[in-house]
């Protein structure tokens, strides 16, 4: 029996009421009078504050369908399970049954309700993390195998992957168990106890069985207890349809089906990439669009820019016309409506495909003539070091072709090339200074302002270059730092993610030089001195012939043009508040001062 997205939809909504949760109404993508947030990414962030008691839940049970939009996995479009957009199935429990209820009736949905093969099924659970002091979550551990999941299919996960959050800022979170489906991809090794559990191309996610929501993440990253226990959880919709028909991906659900055929019958080159892509990019877009968005190059306007441009440049690569790109937005908003995953309709079809059409016809003509100029870039060796292209014709096809990063660095990967994205983020950067600077508002060393406290983050950053040297190898670069008030951002090349005790000894080793009180000393030089006495920053020709260089004891000599504090014992505490993917082989750290 092939289950249709509304069959799914009705058993995960029916099973939940008749477990006494109300359903209540879904919301907007876009987040009410929250500007902290893109898009709304979760079924619970339009309820979040029920979980912090600041508002009183309709019910202490609840449940609905969400539309979600996910901004971070747009570059994994194209794998089998993950979509810019998606809808979320979700269940809460607001101060009413906690862990056990949760996992009950999880492991009844799954197996009695589904019929789900158990031994398919695996479940996650939160390894604990001392440097947070955080425990592990044994409990869940135990009802798991209490409700008839056998212990090899228990994994311990640690924070990164089990303690989830809404993200960096104020959120209600806490460890979470999750349900991953075997989809039994030979090319992938099985998983055995304790053993290497591939959790992108064999065992897929296919619900967030339970957020035990027991804390409050601040700001700083310290954590509080909340006044109640609560349970979120969220299953995306296409993933379930498909693990439920046996499907080898989302886009072989309904969901997407249709269009994929669609693109297929017409198209003149078979790439399924480009299938995906387009009707992963068409579908999130009509979402935004309804929202209200308009393509613009800000914010939320400009991740729909972003995939409508994308989209548009894929088309192309599958050789349809230019009008086509109307048929596949009129066809991708009927089918929402066939699944049932239509928005609440506030523009009507023919008013978003206009909007589309407004930037279609914006973009087409610097599509025809960006495409020639990339081609003409990569003929040439100059335009080629290492077999990267030069940033600089990166940036250019982003400033006069309307080039988003991305299209670029595709067209390049096609070509076997790479592009540096921290390099054009530099870029990007210098080119909005400087339109700044025409309104009189320039800060030099990626500085938004020149407040006591970015000056002193400023001084940081260079403590924490120092420091990831030490830890992680000298060939650690600085490869793109913004710092306002509240806190330091920096980019570095590095090919993975930091262990937890690596990002210890970084913290540590900073906190150190502070605790020794040592002076910050500028020094002007000549570029060639400033070379020769072992100073470190970006030599180009961006910093003339006199430079300024900083130098912290035998910790650190930076070329920099400043500000910065005057003894290190000013910084008093450093702390690490993240540790993330930038892009590829380029990492990202977030800090404070406490
Ligand atoms: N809020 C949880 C998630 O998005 C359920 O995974």
């Amino acid at each position: 029996m092939l289950y249709s997205i509304n069959d799914v939809k009705n058993l995960f909504l029916e099973f939940f009421v008749q477990n006494q949760h109300k359903q209540i109404k879904n919301s907007s993508i876009v987040p009410e009078n929250d500007e902290s947030l893109l898009f709304i990414n979760a079924g619970m962030t339009p309820i979040k504050k029920v979980f912090t008691g600041e508002q009183i839940p309709e019910s202490n049970r609840m449940c609905n369908i969400q539309t979600c939009i996910r901004t971070n996995d747009i570059d994994s479009i194209g794998d089998m399970h993950h979509l810019s957009s998606f809808c979320m199935l979700g269940s809460w429990s607001i101060g009413d049954y906690f862990k056990e209820g949760a996992i009950n009736f999880a492991y009844d949905f799954l197996i009695n309700k589904l019929k789900l093969p158990k031994e398919k099924i695996y479940v996650t659970i939160f390894s604990g993390d001392s440097e947070r002091k955080l425990p592990a979550d044994t409990e869940s551990e135990e009802l798991w195998q209490k409700a008839g999941m056998p212990k090899n299919h228990i994994l311990l996960r640690p924070f990164s992957d089990n303690f989830w959050r809404m993200g960096d800022g104020e959120s209600p979170c806490g460890p979470c168990t999750e349900v991953f489906f075997d989809t039994e991809n030979k090319s992938i090794k099985s998983y055995e106890e304790s053993g290497f559990f591939d959790d992108k191309q064999r065992y897929i996610e296919i619900w967030n069985a339970g957020v035990f929501m027991q804390y409050l993440q601040h700001e700083d990253g310290s954590y509080t207890r909340l006044k109640t226990n609560s349970v979120d959880t969220g299953a995306g919709i296409e993933r379930m349809t498909m693990v439920l028909n046996g499907l080898k991906n989302v886009y072989e659900t309904q969901a997407y089906a249709s269009i994929i055929q669609l693109l297929k019958n017409n198209s003149t080159s078979n790439k399924e990439n480009s299938y995906r892509i387009i009707s992963d990019h068409i579908r999130t877009s009509v979402y935004i669009i309804n929202a209200g968005v308009e393509a613009s190059n800000l914010k939320r306007g400009y991740v729909l820019r972003r995939l409508l441009r994308r989209a548009m440049r894929h088309l192309r690569a599958i050789g349809v016309e230019d009008e086509f790109l109307k048929t596949v937005v009129e066809s991708t908003i009927d089918n929402l409506n066939e699944c049932g995953l239509n928005p609440n309709w506030l523009f009507s079809k023919q008013q978003i495909v206009q909007k589309v059409l407004i930037e279609q016809e914006k973009f087409s003509k610097l599509l025809v003539s960006g495409l020639k100029t990339f081609n003409e870039f990569i003929a040439s060796e100059q335009n080629i070091e290492n077999g990267k292209l030069n940033s600089k014709l990166v940036f250019k096809l982003y400033d006069t072709f309307g080039f988003p990063f991305e299209i670029t660095k595709e067209l390049a990967e096609e070509n076997n090339l790479s592009v540096d994205e921290a390099e054009f983020n530099v870029l990007l950067e210098n080119h909005k200074e400087l339109s700044k600077g025409k309104t009189g508002k320039v800060y030099k060393s990626g500085l938004a302002d020149t407040s006591e406290q970015s000056v002193k983050l400023h001084t940081a950053t260079h403590l924490l270059h120092y420091a990831l040297k030490k830890v992680l190898g000298n060939h650690i670069n600085q490869k793109g730092s913004n710092i306002t008030s509240d806190r330091l951002r920096f980019d570095f090349n590095f090919e993975r993610k930091m262990t937890e005790e690596e990002v210890r000894q970084v913290e540590e080793l900073v906190n150190q030089v502070i605790e020794k009180e040592i002076p910050v000393v500028k020094e002007e030089m000549n570029l060639e001195d400033a070379k020769n006495s072992g100073a470190i920053g970006l030599f180009d020709n961006r910093y003339g012939d006199k430079v300024t260089v900083y130098t912290i004891g035998t910790y650190s000599k930076e070329l920099c043009a400043g500000p910065h504090v005057n003894n290190t014992k000013e910084l008093v505490k450093f702390k690490i508040t993240k540790e993330e993917s930038s892009s590829a082989g380029v990492r990202r750290i977030r800090a404070i001062l406490q």
